[in-house]
């Protein structure tokens, strides 16, 4: 165990956590967390610029959905409204049947850059929040998304995947029942990509939260959802269910021919 006054170079020694798929998932007691989410005629506009135009959407719990539609079609705007950091026009956002009413503690967002604070280690990013009990809890989640061993690093030292894994781990502490990914993976490199969406899915599987994943790639969305929806013109105008089982490949004839079919409708 390094003993040593500079957190950079402090070490635990704990075997590393698999971040592959190939690990059969484990439903631990956060599954039942996962909630239902409603989207009820929502209306956003700023100014004259009429943004969400009557978007509604019902995502069972658990449901694991991916939102694509063309840069500035308010897919972005729709996070914010169900994080509750803003309020529709009109329509309502529902979270289990309850409408939501200012900031939401069981709605989590992760956004393209990861947002660690610099002049912290990894493990008080993850437990940020220092909730009692938060070292166990994120030293947890680190091993959960096989970051165990970079604990006591800054943010700085870490690669862009790396730092996509750390503010993961900071989510799943909190034990989210819903889950809003913005573009999680838009900056990764193509293989950190695909690393990161198998340990996605596995905490997916693992924790059963809700998820919304929005995304340029089309086919990024048929690889891990459920559920892909197309917004356009401020509501959703394609709604199609994703049944191939998983582990899905890239390469598999039915996600091909599912992507080309998205597309279309972009
Ligand atoms: N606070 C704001 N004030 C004025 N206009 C805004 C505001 N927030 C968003 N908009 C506008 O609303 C529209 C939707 O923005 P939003 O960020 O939701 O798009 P997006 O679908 O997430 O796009 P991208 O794929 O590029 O991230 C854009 O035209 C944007 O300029
Ligand atoms: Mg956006």
């Amino acid at each position: 165990m390094g003993n040593s006054t500079s957190p950079a170079l402090k070490r635990v020694e704990v075997t590393q956590e698999p971040v592959s798929s190939d690990v059969a998932p484990v439903v631990d007691a956060d599954a039942a967390l996962g909630r239902p989410l409603s989207l009820d005629g929502l209306h956003v506009a700023f100014g004259e610029r009429k943004v969400l135009n009557g978007l509604t959407l019902d995502i069972p719990a658990r449901q694991f959905v991916a939102v694509v539609g063309r840069s500035g079609v308010g897919k972005s705007t729709l996070m914010r409204l169900i994080v509750g950091l803003d309020k529709p026009g009109a329509g309502e956002v529902r979270i289990d049947g309850v409408p939501v009413n200012g900031l939401q503690p069981s709605v989590r967002l992760l956004f393209q850059d990861a947002r660690l604070l610099p002049w912290q280690t990894v493990l008080n990013n993850v437990g940020i929040a220092r909730r009692p009990g938060w070292r166990e809890a994120s030293l947890a989640a680190l091993g959960d998304v096989g970051l165990v061993d970079r604990q006591s690093d800054w943010p700085a030292v870490l690669s862009g995947g790396q730092r996509q894994r750390v503010a993961l781990a900071r989510v799943l502490v909190s034990h989210p029942s819903i889950l809003l990914l913005d573009e999680p993976f838009g900056a990764l490199d193509a293989l950190t990509r695909s690393d990161m969406h198998a340990l996605l899915e596995r905490l997916w599987l693992q924790h059963g939260f809700t998820t919304l994943l929005i995304t340029h790639d089309v086919s990024e969305a048929v690889l891990l959802a459920d559920r892909v929806v197309v917004i356009r013109d401020g509501q959703i105008t394609y709604d199609v269910p994703i049944t191939i089982p998983r582990p899905r490949r890239r390469s598999d004839a039915a996600i091909v021919a599912l992507q080309s079919k998205i597309l279309e409708q972009v």
